[in-house]
């Protein structure tokens, strides 16, 4: 027999949403007639725009002619839309990111997944607590950490632990590690850093030699005055990176489009202690795993940043953002605790008469046939907490809020 990864079989037995997905099922399976609502998962549900579709329709038709057509295009990204990303996304906004310094990927949970790649075997690592389970499983399956215990964490790590008493911000790690990483607006807790906020973190990895990992997939659904990216920050070229995503932002969860961003100026340093642009061990990386995302998707991506893509895609945010809304007016006026939802489209809440996190997730389901996203899935401070997505279709949300209130109101 071949010797396996050992590091995979400290994970715990699931990823948190095909375990949803399986009980999910399994209550289905039970209770056919059941009309089961989810915002679980945090997928989009609203068509395509229509700037995206005949972005996406023309490229093909280019495709099929002999001009047109286009085998294998740039790893990193065609031009053309990295040079949009650059104008829209961040000059813009006053940000200076130079088009060469964008990747363009096939999203941002690969993306986060896999730069910790490019980091040394025995990197060290700080994370929020709760998180994206991403961060840390990648990690667990590198090699960078321990066996867990039975909390969940894992050896090695540490968690900076987010709860309500801190406004479920991370605080800064005890001890320099490599790698920090954040993310804002925030999954799953739906709350949002200050630039006061984030300019502590940056000051703090320069002072720590430290690398953030900022992802920053939720920018677009940010209503009050937040940064939308770490290079807002002064000095965050010297010590970031940055994810962002088309999938929440412009319905590409099934089309697959993303970005991560690597300053120039950013280093990292090898064995013997010499500097190295960290971008240059990125694009070989790049170049040596993959093919680039396909054209028809980057052009359908490139046509969010057209003045109807811009339109169409702040209407579908419009749309998500007042689902929270309704989210958070119904669970308040039922008595629960909540948290997000106003620079997210993720609504945290305190689960009800003690129950945990799982207990509440089957009361939920087999009381009002609504499924979430029981907060210990993303670590032990999420325990006796509950996540509720934005992204559903109106009528599914007023009803599962009218459903959860009738239960548990
Ligand atoms: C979530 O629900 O947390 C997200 O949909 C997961 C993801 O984007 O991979």
């Amino acid at each position: 027999m071949a010797r396996l990864n050992d590091h995979y079989l400290k994970l715990a037995a699931g990823y948190l949403f095909p375990e949803i997905a399986r009980r999910m099922d399994a209550f289905k399976k039970a209770n056919p007639s059941a009309d089961v609502i989810k915002l679980g998962i945090g997928d989009v549900v609203l068509p395509l725009a229509s700037a995206v579709r005949e972005a996406m329709h023309a490229a093909i038709d280019e495709m099929a002619t002999a001009e047109g057509f286009r085998g294998y295009g740039p790893s990193e990204g065609y031009d053309f839309l990295r040079e949009a990303i650059a104008e829209h996304d961040f000059a813009s906004r006053g940000v200076r990111v130079d088009p060469s310094e964008i990747f363009v990927s096939d999203g941002s949970k690969c993306d986060s997944a896999n730069i910790q790649e490019i980091f040394a075997p025995d990197a060290t690592l700080a994370v929020s607590d709760p998180v994206y389970p991403v961060y840390v499983d990648t990690n667990v399956m590198a090699g960078r950490t321990g066996a867990p215990d039975e909390s969940g964490r894992y050896a090695g790590i540490e968690y900076l632990p987010c709860t309500e008493e801190s406004g479920f911000l991370p605080s800064l790690p005890t001890r320099p590690v490599d790698l920090v990483y954040l993310c804002s607006p925030n999954n799953p807790t739906g709350t949002v850093a200050s630039k006061a906020e984030l300019a502590k973190w940056v000051e703090w990895a320069r002072a720590n030699e430290a690398i953030l990992l900022f992802d920053a997939a939720y920018e677009r659904f940010i209503t009050g005055d937040y940064p939308h990216s770490i290079f807002e920050i002064e000095g965050a070229r010297e010590c970031a990176i940055e994810f962002r995503s088309f999938s929440k932002t412009a319905g590409f969860t099934g089309i697959r489009c993303a970005y991560i961003v690597i300053p120039n100026e950013l280093m990292g340093r090898d064995a013997k202690g010499n500097a190295v642009p960290v971008a240059k061990l990125w694009s070989r990386r790049t170049n040596t795993k993959f093919n680039g995302v396909p054209y028809p998707v980057q052009r359908g991506a490139e046509a969010i940043y057209s003045e109807e893509g811009r339109k169409e895609i702040q209407a579908n945010v419009d749309y998500y953002m007042a689902n929270a809304g309704l989210i958070l007016s119904g669970l308040s006026k039922a008595g629960f605790k909540t948290f997000g939802g106003v620079d997210a489209p993720y609504v945290w809440l305190k689960t009800p008469d003690g129950m945990d996190s799982w207990q509440f997730f089957d009361a939920l389901l087999s009381k009002a046939n609504v499924v979430g996203t029981p907060g210990s899935g993303f670590g032990a401070c999420g325990k006796g907490y509950f996540r509720l997505s934005a992204f559903g279709m109106r009528s599914k949300v007023e009803e599962a809020i009218d459903r959860i209130t009738r239960t548990f109101g």
